[in-house]
């Protein structure tokens, strides 16, 4: 779906998805590292589980939380990418109480 350009300057950055093995371009944000490595979503819903990837790659929509060295709910488009990060799939909303985890009130 996404495909890199050329940016020969840019140093290689490796981490971790779910346990595989990826690397990113240093300054890559999380985000922007997982959807150039082909990853289809980053995190589900409470609720009905359905899967999300990041939309806005600003701040704003919250669709990139994530799971980042252990700590959930990080924006993945916020965070750059570091060697030795790990990063995981978010499932549903980690912390948070079973009402506020609603997705609008459905
Ligand atoms: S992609 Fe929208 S807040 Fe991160």
């Amino acid at each position: 779906m996404f495909r890199r350009l050329p940016e020969p300057r840019a140093r290689a950055v490796h981490f971790t998805f779910e346990g595989e093995a990826l690397t990113a371009h240093s300054g890559d944000s999380v985000a922007a590292a997982l959807l150039g490595a082909g990853i289809g979503h980053s995190r589900t819903t409470p609720r009905s589980g359905t899967a999300r990837a990041p939309y806005c790659m600003m701040g704003v929509c919250f669709e990139c939380l994530i799971e980042i060295d252990g700590v959930a709910n990080r924006q993945g488009c916020l965070v750059e990418v570091r060697d030795g990060m790990t990063v995981r799939r978010q499932q549903g909303a980690p912390g948070l109480p079973e009402d506020l985890a609603d997705e609008g009130g459905k």
